[in-house]
């Protein structure tokens, strides 16, 4: 195929996407269609909901994609697709969903890292990220380091023992009754608390590598030593504890791997202090911040699109084959 655009397809957890993208990484169109509404009473993700909630949207999606980018499934190159890591259910309705529509239109379809593909959410729209980079990526389902030397090479330099921050966000969110997900609106209620209840800041000392769940804990102590504690308060606290551990852990990987940029990406990006912090971090360091737009943090197609197109580039292939387990090296 001559096109010169590619589709998008992502449904690794609760969101069903899709979305056209060129080389550069103009994005023409991207669809997000959330699944948060059903998932909420759970207080997190339910598989059988997702995978049949996928079945649902994901054709819808793609139509809506190609409709917004006005364009036609000729006009494109390729369909990349997440193909792990994630829900195995929600996974295999992406892949095969990509792989009728390739049949179909007679493109070839490319299986796309979730984490390669949230690594460059950071080029969408505008080229970014200088090389080498040290990468932090902090979603629902990862919390880890990694180095690139190049945009080939990468490798992982420290990652969570336990909890991601954002799945700790969301079960602080739970825990105050909140809803899901529970980054945005902790973020909120922080802004009006103060950090006042000296919560532990797991390996601060220690490494690169991350651990949540003592925080976790701690914070479910503090709400069982006292059910009326200001609300606020036990937000501000518990993001204050997660900054100051994301920070130092980013500003000791840069000392030991010097980098021209930090990049931060995954959904918990889309946190503004996290945003702020790491300006003061990076200006502090001579480093160059590069963060994804703030509707590109979290789950999309257009970062997995972009992703596709590297190999596409490149004249590779890949593997199709669905895989809950996955990692930011493959
Ligand atoms: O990258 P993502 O959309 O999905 C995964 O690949 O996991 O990340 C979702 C996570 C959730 O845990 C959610 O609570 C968190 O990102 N998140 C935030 C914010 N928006 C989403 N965390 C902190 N602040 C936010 N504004
Ligand atoms: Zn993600």
């Amino acid at each position: 195929s001559t096109g010169e655009l590619i589709l998008g397809i992502e449904s690794s957890c609760d969101d069903t996407a899709a979305a056209v993208v060129a080389e550069d990484g103009t994005v023409l169109s991207s669809v997000i269609v959330s699944q948060a509404s059903l998932h909420d009473r759970y207080g997190g993700v339910y598989p059988e909901v997702a995978s049949r909630a996928h079945v649902d949207k994901a054709i819808p999606a793609v139509r809506m994609a190609i409709e917004d980018a006005g364009i036609r499934p000729k006009d494109l190159r390729a369909i990349g697709v997440t193909r792990g890591p994630g829900l195995i259910g929600s996974l295999m309705v992406g892949v095969d969903t990509a792989r009728g529509l390739g049949q179909g239109w007679g493109l070839p379809v490319l299986g796309i890292n979730h984490l390669r593909g949230h690594l460059r959410s950071a080029d969408l729209n505008e080229r970014r990220v200088s090389y080498p980079a040290l990468i932090l990526l902090v979603s629902g389902g990862h919390t880890l380091l990694a180095h690139m030397r190049d945009q080939d090479t990468i490798s992982l330099v420290g990652s969570t023992r336990d909890d991601s921050v954002g799945e700790a966000y969301d079960k602080v969110a739970r825990m105050l009754g909140l809803g899901y997900p529970g980054g945005p609106v902790i973020d909120r209620l922080a802004l009006q608390g103060k950090d006042r209840f000296g919560l532990p800041r797991p390996m601060l000392g220690d490494g690169l590598n991350f651990s949540f769940s003592g925080l976790k804990t701690a914070v479910r102590r503090l709400l069982e030593s006292d059910p009326n504690l200001e609300a606020a308060d036990v937000a501000a606290s518990f993001v204050a504890a997660c900054l100051d551990v994301l920070t130092q852990k980013c500003e000791r990987a840069l000392v030991e791997y010097p980098s021209e940029s930090l990049v931060i990406v995954g959904g918990v990006a889309a946190s503004p202090q996290l945003r702020e912090v790491a300006g003061k971090l990076c200006e502090s360091l001579d480093v160059k911040l590069c963060l994804p737009p703030l509707k590109w943090s979290t789950d999309n197609a257009a970062m997995i699109a972009l992703a596709a197109w590297d190999y596409v580039r490149a004249g590779q292939g890949t593997d199709l084959a669905p895989t809950s387990r996955l990692s930011i090296e493959q």
